[in-house]
């Protein structure tokens, strides 16, 4: 991997952004729209009446339409509604395409959009990322023309101006636009028009409204603190006192505080974070919220709500909850979507790379280019179940759920390990642990280049000093941590100083294999092989088939099936008028990148020789070197650190 980039910034980019932010707030003083009531009715509404009267589960859902709109054309519905989350969220499309499919049976009327939506997962696992991305969509959305949304003005719940249209005239308006019209006005709006326009709902005043979290506007967050001193009024409000001094009437809405979470969240989404952890007085009132859409405050008749309500929680807190019997009349009233983590290596190296790229610790640090999936490696063996199945193990397994083909092991074995183990990815460790542990070895070691085996030791540090972990835990992690480098790392960086050893190893390989196909085919035919230099004729080279062949172990007896095997690929290739590759043949490119590796380990051999290398031997050992540098993304340091540690290796073969 090459060094992050630090500096994108270039002189001419600050007249751009500068003209980027004004050409913003230009658009968007373009999209205020403010007037009455009447209006809106006759300038407004006719364009399109349904999306005026959407509830927020229809809006989510359109909105998670309206991101995916780009998408791939030929990709399904649910597929591209995830586009939204794809740009952050990496590895769990599964559980995404459920949380895609509530919105869009919420939307559609179904029954779920009663129940209250509880997002349950491990630590770190992509729960409130997913929040936030749903958060900012609806705030970008919301700028939008297809995404405009009015209220009437000075409402702190920012009702639907349509809710100002009176019960008895609703059929009607439901003839002439096609709506109908469901939400009621709150306490607050009906004294607003009864006080203001003495009942005429038609010069009551509506605007445009932009949805911000900032400013609390359709989006709210609740977060528990401590749950003694708790309040119901941080979501429902409570009785400004310093108001009723004023009006003199404790039942006068404008004697309310409106500042509850639920209200700042109408239009849009409430967030309740660790939801679990709120008093059961709060999980009812919000139940009831989904469920019934109003809420019921001491001093006024049930007030309308609409929004859409988001949680979360993590296991340990879920599992605390299902202990008590009462609760499980609550459970009845939620959806619970699991949010596991990643399970194939490589997307879970993609949240490192994601995460390391926005840290300015790693700025300007080099990682070698097997850093992160070599974490990752490890990240998934902590939170895979071991395989009960004759001839799989955890490696393996591993492999298959990134997609890899796995020798005598049909792919779709993936889908049926997975349906084995429904759990998995509900523990193990967490992205944040393995990206602290890479955060400390770099401060720690001061560095600016950071290795695999480097990586491995301030895992295994991180894993040694975690008082959570009991000694049998750390024991298996550490395991964890020798099978990824036995496993995975050794296969990997031994390919790359194999390949670095050549000119141009990709251009030797292919000729080599083409001269292992000319023979074998002569061989099978038993043809003569004429030299293309002297002319002569001569028999199929037996010797030069079998030193490739036992390369990989194919034995006497099984060459012929083998050499069989290969012709045949190689015509099927040959008939859809392609080159016959090594990438096509898994076994046939291990072979031969052995047999090319072994035919030049001797410069390796100079790397640990004990005599003092001479100018020859040190110059091959550099070219090496400078090619792992040049091609295949180590620094000097890591690409010294893997010609000693290959070397190492192949002292042990
Ligand atoms: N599947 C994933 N794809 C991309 N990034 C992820 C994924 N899972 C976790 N992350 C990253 O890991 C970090 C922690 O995730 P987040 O805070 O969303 O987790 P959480 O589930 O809310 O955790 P907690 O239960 O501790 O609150 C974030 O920076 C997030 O982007
Ligand atoms: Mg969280």
């Amino acid at each position: 991997m090459r060094p992050l980039a630090a500096d994108q910034s270039s002189n001419g980019s600050t007249a751009n952004f500068i003209e980027t932010l004004s050409s913003f707030s230009r658009l968007h003083r373009a999209q205020r729209w403010e007037g009455t009531f009447g209006d809106f009715l006759a300038n407004i509404l006719p364009a399109n009446p349904s999306a005026l009267a959407r509830s927020s589960h229809e809006y989510v859902w359109d909105m998670l339409r309206w991101h995916g709109r780009a998408g791939q054309p030929d990709a399904s519905e649910n597929v591209r509604a995830r586009e939204l989350f794809k740009r952050e969220l990496f590895g769990i499309d599964e559980p995404l395409s459920r949380v895609v499919d509530y919105f869009k049976a919420a939307a559609a009327g179904s029954d779920v959009g009663r129940r209250l939506l509880l997002l349950l997962g491990p630590p770190s696992g992509g729960k409130s990322t997913l929040a936030i991305l749903l958060k900012r969509g609806l705030e970008e959305y919301s700028r939008t023309d297809e995404g405009a949304l009015y209220a009437i003005r000075g409402s702190p719940l920012r009702e639907n101006p349509l809710n100002l249209i009176p019960a008895s005239l609703r059929a009607e308006f439901r003839d002439r636009f096609g709506v109908h019209v469901q939400g009621e006005l709150s306490p607050w709006a009906r004294d607003f028009v009864e006080r203001e326009f003495e009942g005429d709902f038609v010069r009551v005043p509506v605007e445009r409204v932009f949805l911000a979290e900032a400013s609390r506007v359709g989006i709210g967050t609740y977060a528990p603190h401590d749950p003694t001193t708790a309040d119901i009024a941080d979501l429902v409000g409570s009785v400004d006192l310093a108001k009723v001094a004023q009006i003199g009437d404790e039942g006068d809405p404008r004697a309310w505080s409106w500042s509850g979470a639920v209200y700042a969240a109408s239009r849009g989404v409430l967030e309740m974070i660790e939801i679990l952890k709120v008093k059961r007085e709060f999980l009812y009132l919000l139940l009831t919220l989904t469920q019934e859409k109003n809420v019921k405050v001491s001093r006024f008749p049930l007030i309308h709500l609409d929004e859409t309500i988001l949680a979360h929680t993590n296991l340990a807190e879920f599992h605390k909850f299902l202990q008590e019997k009462e609760n499980e009349a609550l459970l009845d009233r939620m959806v619970i979507i699991k949010i596991p983590y990643a399970l194939s290596y490589r997307d879970e190296s993609r949240i490192y790379q994601k995460l390391v790229s926005g840290a300015p610790a790693f700025r300007n640090v080099h990682l070698d280019p097997h850093v992160l999936n070599l974490a990752a490696v490890f990240g998934i063996l902590t939170r895979l179940a071991r395989p009960e199945r004759e001839g799989l193990d955890l490696p393996k397994k591993l492999r298959l759920y990134a997609g890899e083909a796995v020798e005598g092991v049909p792919e779709t074995e993936a889908t049926r390990l997975r349906a084995e183990a429904p759990e998995e990815g509900m523990t193990g460790v967490s992205p944040r642990f393995v990206i602290n542990a890479i955060s400390n070895a770099i401060t720690r070691g001061n560095t600016h280049s950071l290795t695999s085996m480097e990586l491995l030791l301030a895992l295994k540090d991180g894993i040694e000093s975690d008082a959570r972990m009991d000694v049998k835990q750390k024991k298996a992690w550490i395991d964890h941590l020798v099978t990824a480098r036995k496993e995975f790392y050794n296969r990997w960086v031994k390919e790359d100083v194999h390949r670095a050893m050549f000119a141009s190893f990709e251009e030797e390989a292919q000729q080599l294999l083409e001269k292992y196909l000319d023979e074998v085919e002569a061989s099978l035919d038993h043809r003569q092989v004429t030299d293309p230099i002297t002319g002569e004729s001569r028999a199929a080279d037996e010797r030069f088939l079998r030193s490739v062949e036992e390369k990989i172990k194919v034995s006497d007896s099984g060459k012929l099936s083998f050499r069989q095997e290969v012709v045949r690929k190689a015509m099927v290739a040959f008939k859809a008028g392609e080159k016959f590759k090594l990438a096509s043949h898994a076994r046939m490119r291990e072979a031969i990148e052995q047999y090319l590796f072994e035919e030049r380990r001797d410069v390796l051999r100079l790397v640990t020789s004990t005599a003092r290398p001479d100018e020859e031997a040190r110059q091959k050992i550099s070219v090496v070197q400078q090619r792992l540098v040049n091609e295949y993304g180590y620094d000097e340091h890591s690409a010294k650190e893997a010609l000693s540690y290959v070397t190492t290796l192949l002292a042990q073969e």
